[in-house]
């Protein structure tokens, strides 16, 4: 396969090759065939073009898709449209967007009159819809844009688009129909009963279905109106009227439109009020029940409209501030198989690694071996991979189009991969045949490990002689060891014994972040641990917190809060055994947060203090010298946010200092780049003075 060209062309040769990529992706994209290029590449790609001919005008391609509806990879269709469907010019930043609405305030000689609506767009494929008296008569693809294709066929199919209105309106809806996640999972359960092939990701899905005539089984889209327009002689008055008002219109007659969806349509006065809603939108996007690619803004007033008015593509009273690309199509390298703490064995796919908003996604969750069989994934697939927000990746599914023939089946286990029992394949999540206790000796060794309890000398095999002769069933058990149990292990002297006993004895007084991370709660290894701590102060704290409280820790959302909550309550014997056995269940120096506790008033709740690194983002790199040489990464993250500061593990926008010892490597080279303050571990010590252990 020869390289994607995402920079712009050298010569004349490889612009045309440019050219020839992206008029194949487009084709592709819009008829719901599969491409090799995702949104992202091809937005790439786009601009590299667009770069090129600047500086070569006399070298444009007739068929460059730079300045044409759909990148001009569309064929037209039989049916006229009422006016042009445009397609809509992009932003990627507010800086961008800013530019934007000064171009715009020049055309009007002012600006806007009655500010900008603000509405998701919506990633589906675009539809008008005719309304003649009340009845849905025609459906029509947008096409080149002057032509579409008639698609009448798919009416009565498409949730938000009924056949027949409460009011006898004749006018022009036009949308976006996509396929939600939930009607994108069902299809391909469908189509998986049919035997056909996986939709590699919901907007190709919906473009297919959308085209298909005779399929022995329906598939469900939903609509969402984003214009209404005149039609013939009807309902002239929508063109005089401001967009918001239209849509309210639209809605009132029966017809879905993007103010209905969770992120409704908002009116903003200005551009600043503009990006804030833009980035609220990017926040609730990962929780919305469709796939959004961004967020259009239009200049509400119908006379700002027309003065603006059009360039050959798109309309200058409206922009697309597209937000970074949530799936891409990378490839499937292995499946992983882990055995939880209750013995499920869980898939996990290993993906070539690729970035998604603004991460690096390697691995991602697959639910069970009947998923994969229904998904028809193999090894060596490319597949659709969908990450947002804080949500763990999923593969939506391979893009079958792109095989080679050189894929390979995924082979399942035959038995436990962690003690090697039967595995119990009576569900479609398999477990293995011992369930709990199949992950009982993994979940001590973790507990009592260097991050968390920190019990130097129970090693691997103390502790499973610990748990062969039934002396110890999980990790609290450590603590009420006494001599004489100790004593009766095989190869365990007086000396030994009272060394162990003694570091366990010690290991009661650990902070309440080793403590709770010692719990192995699904969804927080050591920083989400400390964090949790330093937010409640003690463990009765965080049993109290409800799903939202937990969201008022960095790092959580929703979707871990929730597991969190439960994993907590499941957990509440072994907390309860830990309390008893006397294990300290606070974090020093961190005041309890409880429930309807806001984190209150000066004297009510004393303030932790600043510390020198207040309302940093630290990260910490390659091996510490001096002062810090002795301290695990577990210790240096504690040490930073004693001093107030945060520990995080990759450098990003956010990072504000990076530690850089020894050998460090691409993260020292990132922070360079994004101009992040770098400093040595002995310039850090200095930094911490007296905090330091
Ligand atoms: S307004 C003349 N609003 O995005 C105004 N378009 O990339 C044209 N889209 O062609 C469109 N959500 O198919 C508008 N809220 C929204 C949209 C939206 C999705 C689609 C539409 C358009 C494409 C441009």
């Amino acid at each position: 396969m020869t390289e994607i060209i995402t920079a712009e062309p050298a010569d004349a040769e490889s612009y045309a090759r440019a050219v020839t990529e992206a008029t194949a992706a487009s084709a592709a994209y819009y008829s719901g065939g599969d491409s090799r290029l995702d949104d992202a590449t091809y937005d790439r790609l786009a601009r590299a073009i667009a770069a090129y001919e600047a500086e070569h005008p006399t070298e444009i391609a007739p068929a460059s898709p730079t300045g044409k509806v759909a990148g001009g990879a569309v064929p037209a269709g039989e049916v006229e449209h009422s006016a042009r469907m445009m397609s809509l010019d992009n932003v990627f930043d507010g800086a961008e967007l800013s530019a934007w609405a000064e171009s715009l305030a020049k055309r009007l000689g002012g600006p806007v009159t009655s500010g900008y609506a603000v509405e998701p767009k919506l990633d589906g494929v675009a539809v008008a819809a005719r309304y003649r008296k009340g009845r849905l008569e025609q459906l029509v693809t947008r096409g080149d844009g002057s032509h579409g294709e008639d698609v009448s066929h798919a009416i009565g199919t498409i949730a938000g688009l009924p056949e027949e209105l409460d009011t006898p309106v004749t006018f022009e809806v036009r949308g976006e129909v996509l396929l939600t996640t939930e009607q994108f999972e069902q299809a391909n359960l469908t189509r998986a009963e049919f035997g056909a092939t996986p939709f590699a990701n919901p907007r190709n899905g919906a473009a297919g279905t959308l085209r298909a005539k005779e399929r022995p089984y329906v598939i469900e889209m939903t609509f969402w109106a984003y214009s209404g327009l005149p039609l013939e002689d009807g309902s002239a008055e929508l063109a005089a009227l401001p967009h918001s008002q239209v849509m309210e219109i639209v809605a009132a007659a029966g017809v879905r439109t993007t103010a209905a969806t969770p992120v409704g349509l908002r009116t903003c006065a200005s551009i600043d009020e503009v990006r804030s809603r833009v980035e609220e939108i990017a926040v609730l996007r990962a929780a919305l029940p469709f796939g959004i690619d961004g967020v259009v803004i239009k200049a509400d007033d119908p006379a700002d409209q027309e003065k603006a008015g059009f360039s050959s593509r798109a309309p200058r009273w409206a922009i697309a501030y597209k937000l970074p690309a949530v799936e891409r199509v990378t490839r499937l390298l292995a499946v992983e198989w882990n055995v939880g703490r209750t013995g499920v064995i869980a898939p996990r796919a290993v993906l070539e690694p690729v970035e998604i908003d603004g991460s690096t996604v390697t691995y991602a969750t697959l639910h069970n071996p009947a998923d994969i069989t229904r998904r028809d994934l193999r090894i060596g697939d490319q597949v659709t991979v969908y990450k947002a927000g804080d949500i763990i990746p999923r593969i939506e599914a391979p893009v079958v189009q792109l095989r080679t023939g050189e894929e390979t089946a995924i082979d399942f286990p035959t038995e436990c991969p962690r003690c090697a029992s039967e595995i119990d394949t009576g569900q479609e999540r398999w477990r293995c045949v011992r369930g709990r206790e199949c992950g009982q000796l993994a979940s001590i060794r973790y507990a009592v490990a260097r991050d968390c309890l920190d019990i130097d000398g129970m090693g691997q095999q103390l502790v499973a002689q610990l748990v062969a002769s039934g002396q110890v069933s999980d990790f609290a058990d450590v603590f009420t060891l006494d001599r004489g149990q100790l004593l009766a292990l095989e190869r365990m002297g007086e000396v030994s014994a009272d060394k162990l006993l003694a570091t366990i004895a010690a290991a009661k007084d650990r902070p309440l972040n080793r403590v709770f991370c010692a719990l192995g709660v699904l969804g927080t290894g050591r920083s989400i641990s400390r964090r949790i701590a330093r937010h409640f102060g003690t463990m009765e704290a965080i049993r109290a917190a409800d799903a939202a409280a937990l969201e008022g820790v960095a790092g959580i959302g929703a979707e871990k809060a929730r597991v969190v909550v439960a994993q907590i309550a499941e957990l509440a014997p072994l907390i309860d055994k830990l309390t008893a056995a006397g294990v300290n269940m606070a974090e020093p120096g961190v005041p309890a947060r409880m429930p309807g506790d806001d984190g209150g008033t000066a004297e009510a709740r004393p303030a932790v203090p600043a510390g020198p690194l207040a309302d940093l983002t630290v990260v910490v790199t390659g091996s510490m010298t001096g002062a810090l040489a002795e301290l695990s990464r577990t210790a240096m993250n504690e040490l930073i946010e004693s001093a107030g500061g945060r520990a995080s593990s990759s450098v990003s926008k956010k990072t504000s200092l990076l530690v850089a010892g020894e050998k460090a490597g691409s993260k020292r080279a990132k922070a360079e780049e994004l101009g992040i303050r770098v400093i040595a571990p002995d310039e850090f010590a200095e930094l911490l003075g007296d905090l330091l252990p």
